[in-house]
Order: structure tokens, then C-alpha cells, then sequence
């Protein structure tokens, strides 16, 4: 092993959600190592800033100001990526996201919109970089990005868990189907990260530092609650992704990766407040 394994040099990697939160981070993240990437995002502004970012690295960017609700646009996009780039090496399937609502009270419409934002968008940008990676001849990875509320109880986000509960087993099950192509394939489980989207901010303009501003309590909470006793940062799932997408894992394939600080690991364990590890109801 030396520091090139983990270089993506000449590489091209394509992110849906790159316009902001952990989809910006994996684009950028990407470009950091090497890769031109190809952005995906329903906001054309964060699309540009992104693709902006990624050309102040030294890469060629790519804008698709789409919604990965739409499949026909997304798997052109794809393949256009293709066509300008001359190849396809990632494939980040990040965009997603849930409003809290109890399933009694959901219409179709809704658990629809959830599948299609959270599953079905994924099932068609796999679809549609697959025959690219396989004639590409030089293998490929994908990188699901999932939940910790896909390995668990939800409550008020059913669909949502439905979905990346599907995503979770997808990934395990195209690792097997793709693996004689050499395209891996692998999920990354966050829990609580700092984005735009766990800050509210689902429309204005995305940067590093405004999101990171939180009350006391809040951050009492979450010191609490997750074991590493801080939120995540968008970067620490760029950065498994680099090492998703690199020589680094090269026998790494349908697997399940928490990005959550242990929060998966403690399973329902918290911290009182004298920082004794304790189960509820036993609270203080
Ligand atoms: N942030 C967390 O705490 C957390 C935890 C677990 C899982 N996740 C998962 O991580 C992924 C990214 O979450 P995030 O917090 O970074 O989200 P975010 O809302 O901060 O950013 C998502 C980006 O995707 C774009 N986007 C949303 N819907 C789109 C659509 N239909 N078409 C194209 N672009 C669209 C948004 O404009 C935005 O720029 C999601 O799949 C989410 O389920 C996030």
C-alpha cells in the first residue's frame, strides 16, 4: 500500500443531493483526491456553487439541476456524464429525505413521494450506471448513502426506514449480482449530521460554517445520546466515500458502514447526566 491508493486522479464520480449536506461533501471530497464530478440537485444554485467548488480544485464539474423524482432525466444525466467524461468510475446515491408524520395519518401520495425520493430514485441511477461501469471494463463503486433508521425502529418515519431499509438490502444483494463486473457496491448508515436539511434550510444557499450553529440544549442532547457526544459532520461521510470509492477497499463490497459515532452501537444506551451509561426509564 502507499498514498496513491487512496488518489482518484482521472476518475469521474457522479452524486445526486451534491448541491448541499453530505452529497456536497462527497462531491467535494471527490474532487480533494482527484475526481471530476457530476452534481445532481433540484436547487440550481447549490448545484452551481458545488460545481463551482469542485473546479476551484482543479476538476471539471458537471451541473445536472434536476429531481432525482424524475427517472428519464436522472438516467440521462448519467449518461451524459458518460458522454462528456468519457467514463463513469462512482456512483453516490445520496439524495433523499422524510418529513415526520405518523403512517396512520399519510396519504398514498405521500408514501409515494417518500419511495420515490428515497428508493426509486436510487433504482434508476443504479440501473443507468451499471452498463456504463461494466463496458467501461474497469469495474466501479457505488455508494449508497442510507440511515441509521434503516437498521432500526422509526417512529413517525416509516416509509422513510422502509426505504432505506430496501437500500440496505439492495446494496447487499447488487453486491453479489455485480461482483463479476467488478463494481462494488456499499452503504453508508449516518445519524444525526449537520446539513442544510437537519437545519431547516431546504431551499437558501449552503456553507460550511452556518450550519454549524446549535442551542445549548440541543447539543446537551446530543451529547447524551450519541456516544462520541457531538453531531456528525458532512465530511465524515465524504470521506468513507473516498475510501468506498478507492484502492483502499478493494474487497469491501455489500457492506453496511455506520457514520454515527456510535450511536448505532449503543442501541438505545444514554448518558445521564453525571455521564453514567444508563437505560431509559432509569433517566436523570
Ligand atoms: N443529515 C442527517 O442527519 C442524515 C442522517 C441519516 C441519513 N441521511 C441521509 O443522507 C442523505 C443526505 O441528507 P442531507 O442531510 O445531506 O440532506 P440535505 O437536505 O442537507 O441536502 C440534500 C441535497 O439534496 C437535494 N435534493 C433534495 N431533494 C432532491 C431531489 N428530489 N432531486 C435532486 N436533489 C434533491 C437538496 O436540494 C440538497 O441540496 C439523505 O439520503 C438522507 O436520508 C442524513
Amino acid at each position: 500500500m502507499d498514498a496513491s491508493d487512496i488518489d482518484l486522479t482521472g476518475q469521474v464520480a457522479f452524486v445526486t443531493g451534491g448541491g448541499g449536506g453530505i452529497g456536497r461533501s462527497c462531491a467535494l471530497c471527490f474532487a480533494d483526491m482527484g475526481a471530476d464530478v457530476a452534481i445532481v440537485d433540484v436547487i440550481p444554485d447549490r448545484c452551481a456553487e458545488t460545481a463551482a467548488e469542485v473546479e476551484k480544485r482543479g476538476r471539471r464539474a458537471l451541473q445536472f439541476p434536476i429531481n432525482v423524482m424524475e427517472v428519464e432525466p436522472l438516467q440521462a444525466a448519467v449518461a451524459e456524464t458518460a458522454k462528456q467524461f468519457g467514463r463513469l468510475d462512482i456512483l453516490v446515491n445520496n439524495a433523499g429525505g422524510v418529513t415526520r408524520r405518523a403512517f396512520v395519518d399519510l396519504q398514498p401520495k405521500n408514501w409515494a413521494r417518500h419511495i420515490d425520493l428515497n428508493l426509486i430514485s436510487n433504482l434508476a441511477a443504479t440501473q443507468a450506471s451499471i452498463p456504463i461501469m461494466i463496458a467501461g471494463g474497469r469495474g466501479g463503486a457505488i455508494i449508497n448513502v442510507t440511515s441509521i433508521e434503516g437498521s432500526r425502529a422509526a417512529p413517525g418515519y416509516a416509509v422513510y426506514a422502509a426505504c432505506k431499509a430496501g437500500i440496505n438490502n439492495l446494496t447487499r444483494t447488487l453486491a453479489v449480482e455485480l461482483a463479476e463486473h467488478g463494481i462494488r457496491i456499499n452503504a453508508i448508515a449516518p445519524d444525526y449530521t449537520i446539513t442544510p436539511g437537519v437545519t431547516g434550510n431546504f431551499t437558501g444557499p449552503v456553507s460550511d460554517t452556518a450550519n454549524l450553529k446549535m442551542p445549548p440544549e440541543q447539543l446537551e442532547i446530543i451529547r447524551r445520546r450519541i456516544p462520541w457526544g457531538r453531531a456528525g459532520i458532512d465530511e465524515e461521510c465524504g470521506q468513507l466515500a473516498v475510501f468506498l470509492a478507492s484502492r483502499m477497499s478493494t474487497y469491501i463490497t455489500g457492506a453496511l458502514i455506520p457514520v454515527d459515532g456510535g450511536s448505532w452501537a449503543s442501541s438505545g444506551w444514554i448518558r445521564d447526566k453525571t455521564n453514567n451509561w444508563i437505560l431509559p426509564p432509569e433517566v436523570n
